[in-house]
């Protein structure tokens, strides 16, 4: 296929910043999301975590000629390198919250969606600029914002949070069996000095937790790095907020498919998709139904789609992750 050169003018592309083949990203899941949502020539996308471009690249193809990707991302190094890997008027990438998708698509002319794609959590743009602060593997800023026009950064929460909330947005977010130890070491070390990089919170953890319950497979820093990624980002809220709006945007008989990597993620997804399949949510006690619920989506996998042990061996950052799809089912019903 041949692709034009085009931007639109919301975003305008800065020189510099790494190239897709430098961003070492791999598309997660991307076989079964294709044949899943099966796009074809002409139809329109919106991808709501645009990261690397691997999805947008694999769907720009098939709806080719004549079909549109909005590209959403809160981070502007995505949409930055995106206008630069896809020099083309059929992708429109923008910076934003795929929370907000539907104003975003209305800004951009678009009305009812053939599919709505999210790929969940973090890039390897995002996992391997230690500037961004967001892994334990590289000294940083304290910083895990994905648009870093926010104001609240990890180092805020970790040197201004009380211990009993530190606590809990460790345990709730970060699953973490030891939160209470952690949140109790990180008051502790900030009162002598303020946290402010990736090395220090990974060397408060790593002492808070007892040696011999590291986990097997995961460095101990990981859980707590994850709830405050989570928090800093907002990253719940917009998921089930960007769930429902997906749901609301894609035409009848249109596509939505949600890649997770984390059981509280999946949680929502699996239970945001379960409801929307659902034609009544009275009590199950409730003899008639009162509520006027009615069926918005078709689960197309009862069961969540996992990556195969081709994918798994080529690519382990595909480990946890966990793919739901569903079809949208006519508005009057
Ligand atoms: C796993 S990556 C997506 C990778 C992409 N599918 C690809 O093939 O290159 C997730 C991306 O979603 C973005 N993201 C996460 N939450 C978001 C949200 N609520 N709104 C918009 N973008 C979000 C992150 O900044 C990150 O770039």
């Amino acid at each position: 296929m041949s692709i034009v050169a085009g931007m639109d003018d919301e975003i305008t592309a800065t020189p510099g910043g790494p190239t897709p083949e430098a961003t070492g990203h791999r598309p997660v899941l991307l076989h079964p999301l294709i044949e899943s949502l099966q796009p074809r020539p002409g139809q329109t996308y919106i991808d709501g975590t645009l990261g690397a471009g691997g999805y947008v690249a694999a769907f720009l193809e098939r709806v080719h000629p004549g079909g549109r990707i909005l590209a959403i991302d809160r981070d502007r190094t995505a949409v930055d390198l995106s206008r630069r890997r896809f020099t083309t008027t059929a992708v429109t990438a923008v910076q934003g919250d795929f929370a907000d998708l539907e104003s975003i698509a209305e800004a951009h002319r678009l009305g009812r969606v053939d599919g709505v794609v999210l790929d969940l959590g973090l890039s390897s743009l995002q996992l391997d600029d230690p500037v961004r602060g967001f892994s334990f593997r590289f000294d940083g800023p304290l910083d895990m914002r994905m648009d870093r026009r926010d104001d609240i950064t990890a180092a805020d929460i970790v040197n201004g949070w009380p211990e009993a909330d530190l606590t809990a947005l460790i345990r709730t977010y970060g699953e973490e069996r030891f939160a209470r130890a952690i949140a109790a070491s990180l008051v502790r070390s900030r009162t002598e000095r303020q946290l402010t990089t990736t090395t220090q919170l990974r060397e408060v953890v790593e002492r808070a937790i007892p040696r011999r319950f590291w986990p097997k497979r995961i460095h101990p820093a990981t859980r707590t790095f994850q709830a405050l990624r989570i928090e800093v980002n907002h990253e719940l809220e917009s998921l089930n907020a960007g769930l429902q709006a997906a749901i609301r945007i894609i035409r009848p008989g249109g596509r939505l498919g949600v890649v997770s990597f984390h059981s509280l993620e999946d949680t929502i997804v699996k239970n945001a998709l379960h409801v929307a399949a659902q034609n009544c949510l009275c009590p199950p006690q409730q003899t008639h139904c009162t509520c006027a619920h009615r069926a918005s989506l078709l689960l197309l996998s009862r069961k969540a789609i996992k990556p195969d042990a081709a994918e798994l061996a080529t690519n382990p950052r595909a480990r946890s992750a966990r793919l739901r799809v569903a079809e949208r089912l006519d508005d009057a019903r």
